[in-house]
């Protein structure tokens, strides 16, 4: 007789027999199956039903939305999660990360703050599109760029770049709203002082709690600006910081800035294992990122062939992500980045371009598992979808 793979688990024979002693007592434990999920999905619901309940215009360029629950319950979050916001814009679906800059403290509501992305799709949209009392989907927070204070001690640098501070704002509100025992210098690269986001939340902060301290630069000072000015580079971070040796540094904001300050970093001698970071969006332009292959410009088309013998189209510059959704095929998403492997589709034939920092597991790769929401055609391709 043919054994069955679970018989050979170790307490599986002990197991069924409970069973069978229940069963002889009439104790019927089959209405506690489904409960632990039941139990989850409550904790943490799949998606999220959400009403704005306020808009806060934050500077030009910058506004925070404040979510409410419409079921009147949100999951808890570790301050630095993010919402993968879903969104149907001229009827193309479609999503987009934010991080939670309100304080996890704060359970009654989500506080999401947006920069206006030049010619972006969405968030425009979020800023100019919505009104209070709008009903929004989205993901339960999740991600990683959060304190663990296990592993990563209590003194913090968080490095911000433009709208790259949100996570970081949640940090700070939580450590200081709870008087926890951390220390956090926050270095914080705008444009111009117009752009500082949270400016004068920031500086009352600061002023009442001596754990926080702010070093704000700026790249495109105005005339007669007295404070710090230029880009986030290694000698800025230690005249500031001092020594970096026993402290964590977390870095977030956009592609660009994010390239930049790493190499600041490495040259400083910062390990990687000392460092954690987040990155805001695909890259502007993903034909300068190191290993694009020369003569393939952005706008070069390409046929994309799915499952069922349809075929689209879409530009090497563009994640393919985007052009799927350009044509109603929408995939599981909730990074966008290449992170959480949501989106992996099986790619049949042609290549794409990852860029640097997405993760694709070995065995993704060695099987032909692309991350559509980060990867860009190079050729005419074939998916799985
Ligand atoms: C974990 C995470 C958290 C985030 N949190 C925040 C936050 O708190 N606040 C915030 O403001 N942002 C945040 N972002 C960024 C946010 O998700 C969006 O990327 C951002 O709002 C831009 O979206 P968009 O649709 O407006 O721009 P998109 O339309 O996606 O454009 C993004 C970039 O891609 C380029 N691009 C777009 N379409 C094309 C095309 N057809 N061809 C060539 N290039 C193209 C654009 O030039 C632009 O530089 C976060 C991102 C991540 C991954
Ligand atoms: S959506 Fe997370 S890897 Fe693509």
């Amino acid at each position: 007789m043919k054994t069955e793979i679970k018989e050979q688990i170790e307490g599986y024979a002990d197991i069924v027999k409970e069973n069978e002693i229940l069963r002889k007592y009439a104790v019927n434990s089959s209405f506690e199956r489904g409960k632990v999920l039941e139990a989850i999905n409550l904790i943490h619901p799949k998606y999220l039903y959400l009403k704005i309940s306020k808009i806060i215009p934050e500077t030009e360029s910058t506004t925070t939305l404040r979510l409410v629950s419409e079921s009147g319950y949100l999951p808890p979050f570790q301050a630095g999660q993010y919402l993968n916001l879903f969104v149907e814009i001229n009827g193309i679906r479609s999503s987009r990360p934010y991080s939670i800059s309100s304080s996890p403290n704060q359970t009654g509501y989500y506080d999401i703050t947006i920069r206006r992305v030049n010619e972006g799709f969405v968030s425009d949209f979020l800023i100019e599109s919505l009104k209070v009392g709008d009903k929004l989907t989205s993901t339960s927070p999740t991600g990683n760029f959060y304190h663990n204070p296990l592993i990563h001690g209590k003194n913090l640098v968080f490095i911000a770049g433009g709208s790259g501070i949100t996570p970081f704002m949640s940090m700070i509100r939580e450590v200081t709203d709870k008087v926890l025992d951390r220390n956090i210098h926050l270095i914080y690269g705008s444009r111009t002082e117009d752009d500082i986001v949270y400016r004068d939340e920031l500086d009352d902060r600061q002023k009442s709690f001596t754990n926080l301290k702010v070093s704000h630069i700026i790249s495109e000072p105005s005339q007669g600006y007295s404070g710090h000015t230029g880009f986030i580079t290694g000698d800025f971070i230690r005249s500031e910081v001092g020594s970096i040796d026993d402290k964590m540094i977390y870095v977030c904001g956009p592609e660009a800035m994010y390239s930049f300050v790493l190499k600041e970093l490495e040259n400083l001698g910062v390990p990687r294992r000392k460092l954690r970071v987040e990155v805001f969006g695909p890259p502007a332009d993903i034909t300068k990122q190191p290993g694009w292959p020369e003569g393939i410009a952005k706008n070069t088309s390409f046929r994309i062939t799915l499952r069922n013998g349809e075929s689209i189209e879409a530009k090497a510059g563009e994640p393919l992500m985007n052009s799927l959704e350009r044509y109603n095929k929408v995939l599981p998403a909730s990074c966008r980045s290449g992170e959480c492997s949501l989106c992996r589709t099986k790619l049949l034939s042609g290549k794409v371009f990852h860029p640097n920092g997405v993760k694709i597991r070995k065995s993704d790769a060695k099987y032909g598992y692309i991350h559509p929401c980060m990867a860009y055609p190079l050729e005419d391709l074939k998916l799985l979808i």
